[in-house]
């Protein structure tokens, strides 16, 4: 009689919360060295140096997305949030496994839009008009996979914060008017660069009927802009921005397009992670700067740019963290490697086949048209 030999469980996350973070550098490293070309590790920019430093490429959610077609590795580890594993899901080989090392980290600015929301406001929208025929749904790539889907039903398309002015252009292109979710301050940064008024980019409110607006402000609408926000970016100020210029008035202030709109009026450049990092680092030695983004990143570009002698400043007085992207931690890094590393997957993201499809042509339409 032959014994049925019975797979071993995964390895228990419980097991590495106590485990310290230098014994965490130690096993990740080990676990890298063993998986070799099976493995790679994407970043975000916002991610903390502890996790950040493992990352085998690192980027904007544009970059990053262009990282994810052309990987050959069997497992993909993405330090970043949920959206953005769902991205490397989608964008790899059907045969690839995309990983969040913490499934709790997710964006708060994403979850401010949910299909319920958008399908009503679909329906809200077909009173007034022919949303078909009439309006391109776009939606930031900070999005759940179901919204992208939405937009690869209804002839629509991803954008990014670096490429949201042209895929504006493509959105128009297709027809008169846009509904942009869920980042208000994006929508409007983008509309407003290609001079569309403030009173033709309304806000969108999906839990009120015709979204809080009247017949006659939808009809002559160009964007209809939803009421989303990130937390971390809203937290900066125009005072901040004045309060540098007094005590610098040679400095730069530099900011992410989903700060407010007048944050983005005031600031000498806007753009995404990428663009910021690439604009400091570019930028003669000396030079003093303001930043509106997130604070790891900051601290992290504050740290590399002193040896050049440039001031890289925070904008805000308040911590302005990212919570969920610092979910992804040494403990949690460790423990999916170490998984791996045993030939066990924990906490794979895997959008359903027909989500992904719709998902899928949106994300490559986005890709071509920028
Ligand atoms: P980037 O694409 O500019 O990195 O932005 C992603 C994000 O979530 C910013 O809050
Ligand atoms: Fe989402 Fe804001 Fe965090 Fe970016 S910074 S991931 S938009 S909550």
């Amino acid at each position: 009689m032959s014994i049925a030999t019975i797979p071993a469980a995964p390895i228990k996350f419980d097991k590495f919360q106590a485990a310290d973070d230098a014994d965490c550098q130690r096993r990740i490293i080990a676990a890298k060295e063993k998986l070799g070309k099976r493995l790679v590790i994407l970043g975000h920019h916002y991610q903390h140096e502890s996790v950040y430093r493992h990352a085998d490429y690192t980027g904007d959610s544009l970059k990053l997305s262009r990282y994810t077609e052309n990987l050959d590795a069997e497992y993909i580890v993405f330090l970043g949030v949920h959206f953005m594993a769902e991205v490397a899901d989608i964008l790899s080989r059907p045969e690839q496994i995309a990983i969040l090392p913490d499934l709790a980290a997710g964006c708060s600015m994403a979850d401010m839009a949910n299909l319920a929301k958008v399908e009503r406001s679909y329906r809200e929208l077909n009173k007034v008009l022919n949303f078909d025929e009439q309006i391109t749904p776009i939606t930031y790539i900070n999005s759940a996979a179901d919204l992208k889907a939405f937009c690869g039903e209804h002839g629509g398309i991803v954008c990014t914060s670096t490429n949201a002015t042209k895929i504006l252009e493509w959105g128009f292109a297709q027809r008169e008017k846009v509904l942009f979710f869920p980042d208000q301050n994006l929508g409007r940064w983008s509309g407003y660069k290609m001079g569309i008024p403030l009173e033709q980019m309304p806000v969108w409110d999906p839990d009120q009927p015709l979204g809080g607006l009247t017949v006659e402000q939808i009809k002559n609408a160009k964007i209809l802009l939803w009421k989303g926000h990130c937390a971390v970016h809203q937290m900066f100020r125009l005072q901040n921005i004045e309060r540098f210029r007094a005590e610098h008035p040679d400095g730069f202030v530099i900011s992410h397009p989903e700060a407010p709109f007048e944050v983005c009026q005031h600031s000498d450049y806007v753009g995404s992670t990428e663009y910021i990092l690439k604009t400091i680092s570019d930028a003669p030695a000396n030079t003093k700067w303001l930043v509106g983004t997130e604070l790891n990143l900051v601290n992290r570009l504050a740290e590399q740019m002193k040896p050049e002698g440039k001031l890289v400043q925070f904008m805000s007085h308040v911590v302005c963290e990212c919570s969920t992207m610092a979910r992804i931690d040494p403990q949690h890094l460790a423990w999916v490697l170490e998984n791996l590393v045993e030939g066990k997957v924990v906490n794979q993201i895997k959008v359903p086949a027909h989500e992904a499809k719709l998902a899928k042509l949106t994300l490559d339409r986005m890709l071509a048209a920028s």
